[in-house]
Parts: C-alpha cells; structure tokens; sequence
C-alpha cells in the first residue's frame, strides 16, 4: 500500500512541470458539439496521466485515469476526449449535444497544471420576418420583424435605404414556451414611400452572426388604402411559409386572427395533415377569436341607435367618430354586410380598392372578408346576426359575431377613410 502510494506521488511530481495550452473563450451553437481546447505544451502521452475536467466550482464533468473515460452525472454519452489525440498530449473535451446548461468556466487539470476554457453558446434565430401592425396615418407605418429560436437575445437594429434613423422597441408580449429558445418581436415606426427598403438584423451576441431580412414596400403615393393591402399582403407569404413552426405566437390577441385563419386554411390543403392537430389549430383560432370582457364592453359602448338595417337597405353617412351596429341576418343564406364610399358600386367588383369593405357568406364561397382576392374566414359556429365596428378616424371596420360567448372577432379591415361611408346590407 506504502509503495503504490510513493509511486504515485513520484509520477505527479516528476509531472510539475506540464505547461497547459487553452483557448480563453470558446464559442459554440447549441445543439452541436463542441470542443474545448486543451492540450500539453510538448509531448506527452496522456494515457498514463489523470486528466481531470471540472466546470465552475468544481462541478465534475470527465475524468480520465490509468486509461479509462468516465463521464460524470449530466454529461454521460455527451462528454468525451478524442482516443486517437491523447498520444499527442490533447486532452480537448468534446461535449455533444450542448445546451444553456453548459454554458460556464471549465477547467482543464492535468497533474498540478491547469487551465481554463469559456463556453459561451448561442442559438441563430430563424430569418426574421415582417409583420404590418398599423397604418398611423397614410405615410406613417407601424411595423415589427419577429424571429424564433434564439439564444441569448439578439440586438436588433433597422435600417431604411432612405437614410432614416429608425430606433426600434422590443414588443415583448409574446408568449414564450419552456425552450430556452427565446422568439423574439422588435417594432418600429416608420414614414415609408414606394420603393422603400427596410431592414431588419438581428446579431446573435455571442455567435457574432446574424440573420436579416428586407422588406421592399411596394405602390403609388400618396397612398389610398391599395398600397397597404399591396405592402400586407406581399409581406404576409413569408410569415405564412413559417406558419408551422410559430404555432404559439398566434396566440396574440390584436391580429391573430387572421393569421390563424390562414394557418387553419394551410392545414386543409396539406393532406398530411392529422386530426388532432387540425382540431388544436381550430381551437387556437377560436381563442384567437375570442373578444375579452373589457374589450366587448367598449365595442358595446360605440353602439349607434340611429339606424337599423334591412336586407337592401344602407345607414346614414358616416365620416368620423366609432360606431357599432349589429345586423340580424334574415336570410342566413346569402348576404354580404359593411361600408362603402357613397359613390360605390356593389356587385362583383366590391372591393376596398374600390370603395367597399364587406363581409359575406354564399354557399359557394362560404364566408369572406372581400379582399382581392377574397379572404375566407371559418366561423366556430354560424353567425345569426354580425355587430359591426367602424372606427373612422382609426381606419379600422372590424367584424364580430356577438352571438357567441364570449363575443368572436371575424375580421378587421384597416383602411384610411377619406370620404363618408355608408353602411349596407344586402
Ligand atoms: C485536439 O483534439 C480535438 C478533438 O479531436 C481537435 O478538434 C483539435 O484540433 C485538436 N487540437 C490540436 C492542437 O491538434
Ligand atoms: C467565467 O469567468 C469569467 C471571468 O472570470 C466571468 O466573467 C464569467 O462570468 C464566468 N462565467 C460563468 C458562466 O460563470
Ligand atoms: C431595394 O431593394 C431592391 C431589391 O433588392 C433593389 O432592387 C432596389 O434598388 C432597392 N431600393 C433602394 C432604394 O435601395
């Protein structure tokens, strides 16, 4: 026992002198496998020596002695040192599969000698994409890019080809899952013009790259309500080729629903798509829909008494302030409700282009906000009557259906009115 005992303690003296060689700070992605550098100045071969990786205060992490690897608890199947370099005297960790959690100061101890690695690892978002959130006034644009998946958070900057100085705010109100992956949403605002390039960057902190996307706006100016539906609806197929993979981000109230609509519409075309996950997508954009106490008890304060509508008849003009009206629907069959310019045609061409914000239902066509092209909306159940707000200086008609409980949201046009509008139904 005496003997084994000076043995050892001869082979660590006779190994004072190890020099160790690390890097300060290493930087990985998540998820891959990284490798902390540490390796003995000249030549030795390790395999005769114990080389020993500890984390922060001493948390272990691999120990290798008289030849054999053990990982410790947290790190097995994950930690490693390469075979084939210990006769080269590298005694580098491999660590597989990393995560926040290993984030922190390591130690590399061979012999007395040791040294110290930084893992710092980070997660590139995914390409940030654009979302419209409002129309201020006809050149004033409320806008705001989100990505998923990073880690840590991103700096955001925004830059316009125009030269404007654009500082953007985070709108953190998403909710965030149990991932350590953080979604990120930046806003700003904006004066635009055609042609205008805007561009969003995120730069990951730590991996020192980024991700950017720009959005071109696009239509003549000064704008009539066109040009928005143009810039919205060009932005818009980004945000719907990600619509699998953002699921809770929808969850927002102020314009989920739309884009829960289209993500119920993208489930129908994809075959694939299984019953369960279809239901779920339905239930979130019936929450989507869902208007709030305080929220129906504002709409219902904007109610307007001074008319009331029959199938082909039309309101008074109105040209400012918020009303809300309902309309029972007496044939439930084929109608079509909402404002128009004075001077609008109905018919085929009923579009806010030309004048016309409505909503319809046909057994053809099923229900539709009249876009151009129609946008079709999926009730939770059939509506009997519709409660219509109009927010004129707002620039906001938005659709309800107040006979559910709670109150559903259909649809929200925004438009900048300049004219009176008239309600209708017909
Ligand atoms: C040490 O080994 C690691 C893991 O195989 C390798 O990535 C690294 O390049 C090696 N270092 C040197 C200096 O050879
Ligand atoms: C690692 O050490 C550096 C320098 O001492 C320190 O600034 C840093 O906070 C440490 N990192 C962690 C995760 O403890
Ligand atoms: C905006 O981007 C488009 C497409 O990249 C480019 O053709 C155009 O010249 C850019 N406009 C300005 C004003 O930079």
């Amino acid at each position: 026992m005496k003997i084994v005992l000076f043995v050892l303690v001869l082979a660590s003296s006779s190994h004072q002198d190890i020099e160790l060689q690390t890097s300060s700070v290493v930087r990985g992605s998540l998820g891959e496998r990284v490798s902390l550098p540490c390796r003995i100045v000249g030549w030795y071969s390790v395999r005769a020596l114990t080389v020993v990786w500890t984390k922060d205060q001493d948390v272990p992490v691999y120990t290798h002695r008289a030849g054999e690897g053990e990982a410790a608890s947290g790190f097995q199947g994950r930690a490693s040192l390469d075979q084939s370099q210990l006769d080269a005297g590298n005694v580098s960790l491999l660590l597989s599969d990393s995560s926040p959690l290993d984030e922190g100061n390591y130690t590399c101890q061979v012999g007395r000698a040791s040294g110290r690695v930084e893992l710092k690892l980070g997660g590139l978002g995914s390409r940030p994409q654009f979302l419209v959130d409002s129309f201020r006034s006809s050149r004033s644009l409320s806008l705001s890019c989100w990505s998923r998946g990073w880690h840590p958070n991103p700096v955001v900057s925004w830059t316009s080809s125009d030269g404007q100085t654009l500082t953007g705010a985070p709108l953190d109100d998403e909710e965030q899952g149990a991932s350590v992956l953080k979604d990120v949403r930046d806003g700003v605002t904006l004066t635009v013009q055609s042609g205008l390039n805007v561009t969003c960057t995120m730069r990951n902190p730590v991996l020192q790259t980024q991700s950017e996307e720009v959005l071109t706006i696009t239509g003549d100016f000064p704008p009539d309500v066109s040009p928005w539906l143009l810039a919205f609806w060009g932005v818009f197929p980004l945000v719907a080729m990600a619509s699998g993979i953002i699921g809770y981000f929808f969850k927002r109230k102020r314009d989920s629903v739309k884009e829960k609509e289209r993500q119920v519409r993208e489930a129908e075309r994809e075959p694939l798509m299984k019953q369960d996950e279809y239901a779920e997508l339905k239930k979130e954009l019936s929450a989507a829909r869902a208007v709030s106490n305080s929220e129906w008890k504002r709409v219902l304060s904007k109610r307007t008494k001074i008319f009331s509508l029959t199938p082909g008849s039309e309101g008074p003009e109105l040209s400012s302030g918020s009303h809300y009206w309902e309309v029972i629907l007496r044939d439930v069959r084929r109608w079509t409700v909402g404002v128009k310019k004075e001077e609008a045609v109905l018919g085929r061409d009923s579009f806010p282009e030309t004048g016309v914000w409505s909503f319809s239902y046909s057994p053809e066509k099923g229900y539709c906000a009249w876009l151009h092209p129609p946008f079709p909306i999926t009730p939770s159940s059939q509506p009997k009557r519709v409660g219509i707000l109009l927010d004129y200086s707002e620039g906001q008609l938005t659709l309800y259906d107040p006979g559910t409980k709670p109150a559903q949201r259909l649809y929200t046009f925004n438009a900048i009115f300049t004219t009176p509008v008239r309600p209708f139904y017909e």
